[in-house]
Protein backbone atom coordinates (compact mmCIF):
# COMPACT_ATOMS: atom_id res chain seq x y z
CA UNK A 1 0.00 0.00 0.00
CA UNK A 2 3.01 2.42 0.76
CA UNK A 3 4.50 1.81 -1.82
CA UNK A 4 1.57 2.18 -4.50
CA UNK A 5 1.15 6.14 -2.91
CA UNK A 6 4.75 7.27 -3.92
CA UNK A 7 3.99 5.93 -7.29
CA UNK A 8 0.83 7.57 -7.55
CA UNK A 9 2.34 10.97 -5.99
CA UNK A 10 5.84 11.36 -7.79
CA UNK A 11 4.80 12.07 -11.10
CA UNK A 12 2.13 14.33 -9.76
CA UNK A 13 4.64 16.45 -8.01
CA UNK A 14 6.79 16.48 -11.36
CA UNK A 15 3.98 17.72 -13.20
CA UNK A 16 3.21 20.24 -10.77
CA UNK A 17 7.00 21.45 -10.88
CA UNK A 18 7.31 21.38 -14.95
CA UNK A 19 3.80 23.49 -15.55
CA UNK A 20 3.91 27.11 -15.11
CA UNK A 21 0.64 28.95 -13.64
CA UNK A 22 -0.84 30.56 -16.64
CA UNK A 23 -1.82 33.66 -14.73
CA UNK A 24 -0.45 34.35 -11.01
CA UNK A 25 -2.31 37.23 -9.35
CA UNK A 26 0.17 37.63 -6.40
CA UNK A 27 2.67 38.50 -8.78
CA UNK A 28 1.03 40.69 -10.52
CA UNK A 29 0.05 42.76 -7.67
CA UNK A 30 1.81 44.77 -4.81
CA UNK A 31 0.69 43.62 -0.95
CA UNK A 32 -0.07 46.11 1.06
CA UNK A 33 1.82 46.61 4.70
CA UNK A 34 -0.56 46.21 7.55
CA UNK A 35 -0.07 49.12 8.82
CA UNK A 36 -2.81 51.03 6.21
CA UNK A 37 -4.73 49.38 9.10
CA UNK A 38 -5.21 53.32 10.41
CA UNK A 39 -4.43 54.84 13.71
CA UNK A 40 -8.12 56.43 14.70
CA UNK A 41 -8.08 60.10 15.79
CA UNK A 42 -7.21 61.08 18.93
CA UNK A 43 -9.83 62.06 21.64
CA UNK A 44 -10.53 66.03 21.43
CA UNK A 45 -10.45 66.62 25.70
CA UNK A 46 -13.28 69.54 25.53
CA UNK A 47 -15.50 67.12 23.81
CA UNK A 48 -15.77 64.76 26.39
CA UNK A 49 -16.05 65.06 30.31
CA UNK A 50 -13.19 64.57 32.05
CA UNK A 51 -14.61 61.68 34.42
CA UNK A 52 -15.49 59.93 30.93
CA UNK A 53 -11.67 59.27 29.51
CA UNK A 54 -11.54 55.99 30.35
CA UNK A 55 -14.62 55.19 28.35
CA UNK A 56 -13.39 57.18 25.71
CA UNK A 57 -9.41 55.54 25.81
CA UNK A 58 -10.98 52.33 25.31
CA UNK A 59 -13.60 53.14 22.67
CA UNK A 60 -10.47 54.49 20.48
CA UNK A 61 -8.79 51.16 21.34
CA UNK A 62 -12.01 48.86 20.49
CA UNK A 63 -11.96 51.21 16.83
CA UNK A 64 -8.73 50.44 16.42
CA UNK A 65 -8.88 46.74 17.13
CA UNK A 66 -11.86 46.42 14.87
CA UNK A 67 -10.79 48.07 11.74
CA UNK A 68 -13.17 50.91 11.57
CA UNK A 69 -10.75 53.31 9.82
CA UNK A 70 -9.70 50.66 7.11
CA UNK A 71 -13.09 51.63 5.45
CA UNK A 72 -14.40 54.96 6.81
CA UNK A 73 -11.08 56.78 5.63
CA UNK A 74 -10.39 58.44 2.76
CA UNK A 75 -7.38 56.69 0.82
CA UNK A 76 -7.47 53.47 3.23
CA UNK A 77 -9.26 51.61 0.59
CA UNK A 78 -6.22 52.29 -1.53
CA UNK A 79 -3.82 51.63 0.58
CA UNK A 80 -2.94 55.55 1.31
CA UNK A 81 -5.10 56.49 4.05
CA UNK A 82 -5.26 60.10 4.53
CA UNK A 83 -4.81 60.37 8.26
CA UNK A 84 -6.51 63.64 8.06
CA UNK A 85 -9.63 62.27 7.31
CA UNK A 86 -9.59 59.24 9.80
CA UNK A 87 -12.96 57.91 9.97
CA UNK A 88 -14.64 60.68 7.73
CA UNK A 89 -15.83 58.36 5.42
CA UNK A 90 -14.40 57.23 2.18
CA UNK A 91 -15.17 58.24 -1.68
CA UNK A 92 -13.75 54.87 -2.79
CA UNK A 93 -16.61 52.32 -2.19
CA UNK A 94 -17.07 48.72 -1.96
CA UNK A 95 -18.59 46.48 -4.61
CA UNK A 96 -21.20 44.06 -2.63
CA UNK A 97 -22.40 42.55 -5.81
CA UNK A 98 -19.41 40.15 -8.04
CA UNK A 99 -18.03 42.93 -10.38
CA UNK A 100 -16.60 39.82 -11.79
CA UNK A 101 -20.13 39.06 -12.86
CA UNK A 102 -22.09 41.91 -13.11
CA UNK A 103 -20.96 44.60 -15.27
CA UNK A 104 -22.00 47.32 -12.64
CA UNK A 105 -22.26 45.74 -9.32
CA UNK A 106 -23.56 47.73 -6.11
CA UNK A 107 -21.41 49.84 -4.37
CA UNK A 108 -21.59 51.63 -0.80
CA UNK A 109 -19.32 54.26 -0.09
CA UNK A 110 -18.23 54.14 3.22
CA UNK A 111 -20.01 56.80 5.52
CA UNK A 112 -18.21 59.42 7.44
CA UNK A 113 -18.49 58.66 11.05
CA UNK A 114 -16.54 61.72 12.88
CA UNK A 115 -19.49 63.96 14.62
CA UNK A 116 -20.23 66.55 11.62
CA UNK A 117 -23.96 67.34 12.06
CA UNK A 118 -24.24 67.20 8.39
CA UNK A 119 -22.25 64.94 6.89
CA UNK A 120 -21.23 62.68 9.33
CA UNK A 121 -23.04 60.81 12.58
CA UNK A 122 -23.48 64.06 15.18
CA UNK A 123 -27.30 64.16 14.79
CA UNK A 124 -27.46 60.05 15.27
CA UNK A 125 -28.65 59.20 18.92
CA UNK A 126 -26.84 56.63 20.93
CA UNK A 127 -28.78 53.75 20.19
CA UNK A 128 -29.15 54.60 16.02
CA UNK A 129 -24.63 54.42 16.15
CA UNK A 130 -25.35 51.07 18.30
CA UNK A 131 -27.78 50.07 16.38
CA UNK A 132 -25.43 50.28 13.23
CA UNK A 133 -22.47 48.89 14.12
CA UNK A 134 -24.14 45.71 16.32
CA UNK A 135 -27.15 45.06 14.44
CA UNK A 136 -26.62 46.58 10.84
CA UNK A 137 -29.04 48.97 10.63
CA UNK A 138 -27.80 51.95 8.50
CA UNK A 139 -29.81 55.13 7.47
CA UNK A 140 -31.66 53.01 4.41
CA UNK A 141 -34.14 51.78 6.33
CA UNK A 142 -35.14 48.42 5.12
CA UNK A 143 -32.40 46.31 4.76
CA UNK A 144 -29.30 45.70 6.60
CA UNK A 145 -26.18 47.33 6.12
CA UNK A 146 -24.08 45.05 3.50
CA UNK A 147 -20.08 45.71 3.54
CA UNK A 148 -19.72 46.25 6.91
CA UNK A 149 -18.93 42.94 9.28
CA UNK A 150 -21.41 43.88 11.53
CA UNK A 151 -22.13 40.33 12.53
CA UNK A 152 -18.95 40.48 13.77
CA UNK A 153 -19.44 42.94 16.28
CA UNK A 154 -23.07 41.66 17.06
CA UNK A 155 -21.36 40.35 20.51
CA UNK A 156 -19.56 43.43 21.79
CA UNK A 157 -21.29 43.97 25.19
CA UNK A 158 -22.83 47.32 26.29
CA UNK A 159 -20.42 48.71 28.07
CA UNK A 160 -18.40 48.42 24.57
CA UNK A 161 -20.62 49.62 22.44
CA UNK A 162 -20.92 52.75 25.08
CA UNK A 163 -17.56 53.00 25.03
CA UNK A 164 -17.05 53.46 20.76
CA UNK A 165 -20.01 55.72 20.66
CA UNK A 166 -18.42 58.06 23.31
CA UNK A 167 -15.26 57.67 21.15
CA UNK A 168 -16.57 58.73 17.60
CA UNK A 169 -18.56 61.19 19.85
CA UNK A 170 -15.06 62.76 20.92
CA UNK A 171 -13.13 63.17 17.66
CA UNK A 172 -12.84 66.15 15.75
CA UNK A 173 -15.80 66.47 13.40
CA UNK A 174 -14.90 66.27 10.27
CA UNK A 175 -16.73 68.00 7.29
CA UNK A 176 -16.92 65.54 4.20
CA UNK A 177 -19.58 64.50 2.12
CA UNK A 178 -19.33 61.10 0.72
CA UNK A 179 -20.83 59.45 -2.80
CA UNK A 180 -24.21 58.16 -2.43
CA UNK A 181 -25.21 54.41 -3.14
CA UNK A 182 -24.74 52.99 -6.45
CA UNK A 183 -27.47 50.59 -6.87
CA UNK A 184 -26.66 47.65 -9.09
CA UNK A 185 -27.15 47.78 -12.84
CA UNK A 186 -25.96 51.46 -12.66
CA UNK A 187 -22.68 52.73 -13.45
CA UNK A 188 -20.66 53.88 -10.60
CA UNK A 189 -19.16 57.28 -10.84
CA UNK A 190 -16.51 56.99 -8.21
CA UNK A 191 -14.10 54.18 -8.29
CA UNK A 192 -14.46 51.03 -5.96
CA UNK A 193 -13.02 48.23 -4.77
CA UNK A 194 -14.16 44.43 -4.31
CA UNK A 195 -12.35 42.95 -1.19
CA UNK A 196 -9.01 41.46 -1.33
CA UNK A 197 -5.82 42.71 0.10
CA UNK A 198 -3.79 43.11 -3.20
CA UNK A 199 -4.11 45.98 -5.31
CA UNK A 200 -3.29 46.03 -9.32
CA UNK A 201 0.29 48.29 -9.70
C1 LIG B 1 -15.47 46.54 5.69
C2 LIG B 1 -15.65 47.98 5.78
C3 LIG B 1 -16.18 48.53 7.07
C4 LIG B 1 -15.70 48.36 8.34
C5 LIG B 1 -14.48 47.55 8.79
C6 LIG B 1 -16.56 49.13 9.21
N1 LIG B 1 -17.54 49.74 8.49
FE1 LIG B 1 -19.03 50.92 9.21
N2 LIG B 1 -19.89 50.99 7.38
C7 LIG B 1 -19.32 50.52 6.21
C8 LIG B 1 -20.22 50.80 5.10
C9 LIG B 1 -19.95 50.44 3.64
C10 LIG B 1 -21.36 51.44 5.64
C11 LIG B 1 -22.62 51.94 4.88
C12 LIG B 1 -23.37 50.68 4.52
C13 LIG B 1 -24.71 50.71 3.90
O1 LIG B 1 -25.41 51.72 3.91
O2 LIG B 1 -25.06 49.62 3.42
C14 LIG B 1 -21.10 51.54 7.07
C15 LIG B 1 -21.98 52.16 7.97
C16 LIG B 1 -21.64 52.49 9.28
C17 LIG B 1 -22.44 53.31 10.16
C18 LIG B 1 -23.75 53.95 9.79
C19 LIG B 1 -23.45 55.36 9.37
C20 LIG B 1 -24.21 55.87 8.19
O3 LIG B 1 -24.10 57.09 7.92
O4 LIG B 1 -24.89 55.10 7.50
C21 LIG B 1 -21.75 53.44 11.34
C22 LIG B 1 -22.17 54.24 12.58
C23 LIG B 1 -20.54 52.67 11.21
N3 LIG B 1 -20.49 52.11 9.94
C24 LIG B 1 -19.58 52.57 12.18
C25 LIG B 1 -18.52 51.65 12.12
C26 LIG B 1 -17.67 51.34 13.24
C27 LIG B 1 -17.74 51.99 14.62
C28 LIG B 1 -16.81 50.37 12.81
C29 LIG B 1 -15.76 49.62 13.62
C30 LIG B 1 -16.27 48.99 14.83
C31 LIG B 1 -17.09 50.11 11.40
N4 LIG B 1 -18.14 50.90 11.02
C32 LIG B 1 -16.40 49.23 10.59
C33 LIG B 1 -18.11 49.87 6.09
C34 LIG B 1 -17.34 49.41 7.17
Amino acid sequence: MKYGRFVLVLPLLLVGCATEFPHDPPADYEELAASTILDAPSPVPGNFAPENRYQVERGEYLVELLGCGACHTEGALEGAPQSKMALAGSSTGIAWSNPLGDQYPGIVYPPNITPDKETGIGDWSDSQIGNAVRAGIGRHAGRRITVMPWQAYAKLNHEDAEAIVAYLRSVPPVRHEVPDEVVPGNKAKKPFVYFGVYRSR
